[in-house]
């Protein structure tokens, strides 16, 4: 792929024309009526770069979809300063033929959009979008919608029951379908009048994804009967439907198979009953159907660039007075804590919706000039363990940002706080687990690799499933260049943050992989890393106890005491424990990265190929800890803070 890019994607291109000039006059129909398209606000920055990505994406989704017959790809270039990420996707029922000459028409279409960073367009027949990070797993986004065509059938609530029937059972079948795409029909009682329908997923999402994203086009296809047409578009799914055949009969799938489970009967149960008996209810209906319709006017014409209005037009700007009269003026009472960049408060915005807005406490101008970056940086974040940015007011006295709100607040009352003991052993597993993945994909696959810099149990917040979401990343650049190091003011917390950083400034990714083995061993353990642990003889840090326990074979000391030990197995808390132990190893080098943090907390292999050494810590009197047998010279040169070397080993 990368050599020869240039030769091979021109002589695409070449291929691409031909091509189009030779199909068009084909008695095809790639079906390319534009649904809707939507261009990025932001420019790449590095032109040439970005063009060359972006053509050698392209040229290799279509020859996956030419010459490997596919109906869904995905290519991208990554390495250099401006990643393209692609997709296509063509309806199933498209011919290879068709469907390469949809793909065409998006691609012309797509490059309207000029140097914009981030572009969709969506046709009956087929779609395209690229990014600058990975999207493949996005399901529903804002920017998701409906549209009806303008031809109103005439027995409307015949037809509204078979378009609601089929679009319910195709919302169920899909998604166990292999490859999530089905074409059905279904005659409407009572004329020669049959609803053709189709339903699809990008085949990088899950079952689950699949299914959410069809329910969200479902509820907003819905408003199109009893209009003839109907289409439903999100990011990672499709819906149309149309009283016009717009698939040839043989393409048409059985998927009675997949209904099962009852509920779909249930559902064709009820939708008789209102057929066969209520007229009363029918005349309801349909009033309400016309008052909806004349009231919204959904079925209206195509809106502009509306697509995906998050990740395609940045962060969402809110107005500094709405922000605090809904966080009552940044009262006390909805104070939810302290960040290391400023305070934290509950608001309630006008739509009911429940925000968590952070007052940075940081306005020198520079740092106002390198907001508006950040910020448009970490809006794009999309994933499941990293809390999500909504947008930011930076129009009044203060700057705010404003992100999801976590009911179940922060990790760290949940280990030693008033929740303390309140977590089992597989939900702390699932907070290890899922705070490595989030950072696996701040390092390695997000397109900038971003540096927490500040990983601990209050930067982690609690979902209501208590799965693990990050907090606070992308801001440490915010902060005064001079502040690297060890100061109250530097990046970082005492107790969590990798000796290098605190004292040298050293900054790598393994400075995160630190902190999180810190963070590993308060969530087995239960104790502040801080706290110091006394008893008749020694007083000892954590880390330097769990190191004393692994070194003696005693791991399992050092468990909460507040977990049931039937429900841990024993050689699992032990392995890591050890994993634990290798992310805070003196040795930067000899650190593992987080994506192999991920990879052993999935393997029950034991470790006995990479025994961890000792780690060095700093203890809260800004003293450095080491192990006298470890290498110390690089520690006790220029350091702003006196460090003594801990003598208790
Ligand atoms: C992006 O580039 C286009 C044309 O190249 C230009 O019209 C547009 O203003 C630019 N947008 C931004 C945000 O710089
Ligand atoms: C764009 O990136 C390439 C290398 O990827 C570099 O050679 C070129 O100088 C860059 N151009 C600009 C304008 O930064
Ligand atoms: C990418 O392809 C377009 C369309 O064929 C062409 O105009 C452009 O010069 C190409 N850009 C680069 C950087 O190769
Ligand atoms: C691109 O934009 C131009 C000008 O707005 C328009 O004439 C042309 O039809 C567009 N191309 C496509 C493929 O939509
Ligand atoms: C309905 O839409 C079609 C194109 O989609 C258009 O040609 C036609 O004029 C429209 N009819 C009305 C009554 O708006
Ligand atoms: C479906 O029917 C079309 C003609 O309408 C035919 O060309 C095609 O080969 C058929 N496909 C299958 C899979 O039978």
């Amino acid at each position: 792929m990368k050599a020869p890019m240039t030769r091979r994607w021109w002589c695409w291109w070449a291929v691409v024309v031909t091509v189009i000039v030779v199909l068009k006059p084909a008695r095809s129909d790639p079906q390319i009526e534009l649904i809707n398209d939507g261009c990025s606000q932001y420019n790449a920055t590095n032109l040439s770069d970005f063009f060359s990505n972006l053509n050698a994406t392209f040229s290799d989704l279509r020859n996956q979809l030419s010459t490997e017959n596919k109906k869904f790809a995905t290519a991208q270039q990554a390495r250099s300063s401006n990643p393209v990420y692609a997709m296509a996707q063509c309806r199933n029922y498209l011919s290879t033929a068709d469907c390469v000459a949809c793909y065409d028409a998006t691609v012309a279409q797509i490059r309207n959009c000029s140097a914009a960073n981030g572009a969709r367009v969506i046709y009956d027949g087929c779609f395209l979008r690229y990014e600058s990070n990975s999207f493949y797993d996005q399901t529903t986004l804002p920017g998701n919608s409906q549209i009806c065509g303008n031809r109103t059938e005439t027995q409307a609530t015949a037809f509204d029951t078979a378009v609601t029937g089929l679009i319910s059972d195709l919302v169920v079948a899909t998604p166990k379908i292999n490859g999530f795409f089905a074409a059905s029909q279904r005659a409407v009682a009572g004329g020669g009048v049959t609803v053709y329908a189709i339903a699809q997923c990008a085949e990088t999402v899950s079952q689950t994804g699949c299914q959410d994203c069809l329910t969200v086009a479902r509820g907003n296809i819905q408003a199109c009967p009893p209009n003839a047409d109907g289409t439903a578009f999100d990011a990672g799914c499709f819906l149309r439907y149309s009283d016009t055949a717009f698939f040839a009969d043989n393409q048409t799938i059985n998927i009675t198979p997949f209904l099962g489970g009852g509920g779909s009967s249930k559902k064709k149960a009820i939708i008789g009953g209102v057929v066969g008996g209520g007229g009363f209810i029918l005349l309801i209906l349909g009033i309400f159907l016309w008052y909806q319709l004349t009231k919204a006017p959904k079925a209206a014409k195509r809106r502009g660039n509306i697509l995906g209005a998050t990740e395609l037009q940045g962060p969402e700007q809110y107005s500094y007075k709405d922000l605090k009269s809904a966080t009552k003026n940044f009262s006390e009472e909805n104070k939810l804590g302290e960040g290391g960049f400023g305070d934290i408060y509950k608001g309630t915005l006008t739509n009911g919706n429940v925000v968590a807005v952070k007052k940075l406490a940081i306005a020198t101008s520079r740092a106002k000039a390198d907001f508006e970056t950040e910020v448009r940086l970490i809006s794009n974040v999309h994933h499941r363990n990293l809390i999500r940015l909504l947008g930011c007011s930076t129009k009044g006295p203060d700057l705010l940002l404003v992100y999801e709100f976590m009911a179940n607040g922060s990790l760290d009352k949940f280990l030693y706080g008033e929740k303390r003991g309140a977590l089992n052993w597989k939900q702390r597993f699932d907070i290890i687990f899922g705070t490595a993945r989030g950072l696996a994909y701040l390092h390695e696959q997000f397109h900038v690799c971003i540096i927490h810099r500040d990983i601990k149990p209050s930067n982690i917040l609690l979902d209501d499933f208590f799965q693990p979401k990050i907090a606070d990343f992308g801001l440490a650049k915010l902060l005064p260049e001079d502040q690297s190091h060890l100061s109250t003011r530097f990046a970082g917390t005492l107790g969590y943050t990798a000796p290098e950083y605190a004292i040298h400034g050293q900054l790598s990714e393994k400075v995160d992989t630190y902190s999180f083995g810190v963070v590993v061993l308060e969530i087995i353990s239960g104790r502040r890393t801080t706290e110091v642990m006394s008893d008749e003889t020694v007083s000892e840090f954590l880390l330097e106890q769990a190191w004393k326990l692994y070194e003696a074979g005693m791991h399992l000391k050092l468990v909460d005491d507040t977990l049931d030990s039937s429900e841990y197995n024993a050689e699992e808390v032990k392995r890591i424990i050890e994993i634990a132990l290798m992310c805070t190893q003196s040795p930067v080098s000899a650190r593992p990265t987080m994506s192999e943090v991920v990879v052993l907390l999935c393997s029950d292999r034991s470790l006995e190929q990479r025994p961890p050494t000792r780690p060095t810590f700093i203890d809260s009197d800004k003293r450095i800890v080491v192990d006298t047998t470890t290498s110390t010279q690089s520690l006790t040169s220029n350091a702003t803070a006196s460090f003594t070397e801990f003598a208790g080993r």
